[in-house]
């Protein structure tokens, strides 16, 4: 690892979080902190040079389309840049898996981009941010590494299977049958399989601007699930749908019914899983067709960027 230039994009999150009042004695805010303060606590990594770039402040339940599209402009800017070795994008757990799907089909990236992130604020007692920030850098800076994965826990997820699946744990996230892509030990890698790869379904240039990405939704399937609010939906002009089925693809009937009817109407309708694991397969007469992901959240983001990305 010699001479890595390495550029920081901070987004916010607990990682940046503070002790705060604002939920009780024991709560703090997240996105408090800057980047240069965060990164001021955290061990140089001996060759490795850090640029840093505030992208914005914010706790991640709020992820905006339109910091999305900075961001996949900033770092499709910097990965363009022959003397920056990789990213690392500081960013919230909650929706991190979201912003790094998003990323992988905008970015495709050659050289790694890293997600960073934290389950306890930076003023926690035992904060776990500048560990996972370490590993974070260690993995931007690795020879071969390519992608858009996350880091958490000494754990290297892929954006394609990543997702949290634990509300407090400091290691939240899972890859599921996928398994991770590997570990960070002493700030060595240990590889277990082959880095995220990907189709581009819309370069962050074709990205529209935050208020007119096309309109899709996610409806689940469950016990008594009905049709009208699909229908409702429709009414309002959405663009797509995703249903969270259950099991392999599956629906309530009367769900099927005004999934298939919106179908009819030009609305593209796609099926996902409420499983958090597996894949949903195709079967012959299939009326809805499956998801580019089995995650609802995800196949949400590839048919947005399927729209957009479209040609004419
Ligand atoms: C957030 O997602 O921004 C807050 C929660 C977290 O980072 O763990």
């Amino acid at each position: 690892m010699i001479g890595k230039k390495i550029v920081v994009l901070a987004t916010g999150g607990t990682i940046a979080g503070a002790a705060s009042t604002a939920h009780g004695n024991l709560g703090y805010t997240a996105a408090q902190i800057g980047i240069d303060e965060l990164l001021a606590g955290v061990p140089a990594l001996q060759g490795v040079e850090r640029v840093t770039e505030q992208v914005s402040q914010i706790d991640s339940k709020d992820m905006s389309f339109g910091v999305w599209r900075t961001l996949a402009l900033r770092c499709a800017h910097w990965l363009a840049r022959p003397d920056v070795a990789g990213l690392v994008v500081t960013h919230g757990t909650d929706t991190a898996e979201e912003t790094a799907f998003f990323l992988q089909h905008v970015l495709a990236p050659a050289k790694p981009v890293v997600i960073a992130c934290a389950m306890r604020p930076a003023t926690a007692l035992s904060p776990d941010g500048p560990q996972n920030l370490v590993d974070a850098l260690a993995v931007a800076a690795s020879d071969g590494a390519r992608g858009v994965v996350l880091v958490c826990a000494g754990v290297i997820h892929s954006a394609l299977d990543v997702s949290k699946q634990h509300t407090f744990r400091v290691d939240p996230f899972v890859s599921g049958d996928a398994g991770p892509v590997g570990y960070v030990e002493e700030g060595q890698l240990r590889l277990a399989r082959e880095w995220p790869v990907s189709a581009v379904l819309a370069i962050p240039q074709a990205l529209a601007e935050d208020g007119a990405w096309p309109r899709v939704e996610i409806v689940m399937s469950h016990a008594g699930a009905e049709g009208r609010w699909v229908r409702a939906l429709v009414k309002e002009g959405i663009d797509g749908l995703v249903v969270a089925a259950t099991g392999n693809g599956m629906m309530h009937r009367d769900l099927e019914a005004a999934l298939l009817e919106a179908q009819s109407r030009g609305v593209i309708v796609v099926r996902a899983t409420r499983c958090t694991q597996g894949r949903v397969i195709g079967l012959p007469g299939d009326t809805l067709p499956v998801a580019a992901s089995a995650s609802p959240a995800k196949a949400r983001i590839a048919l947005m960027l399927e729209l957009m990305g479209a040609p004419g």
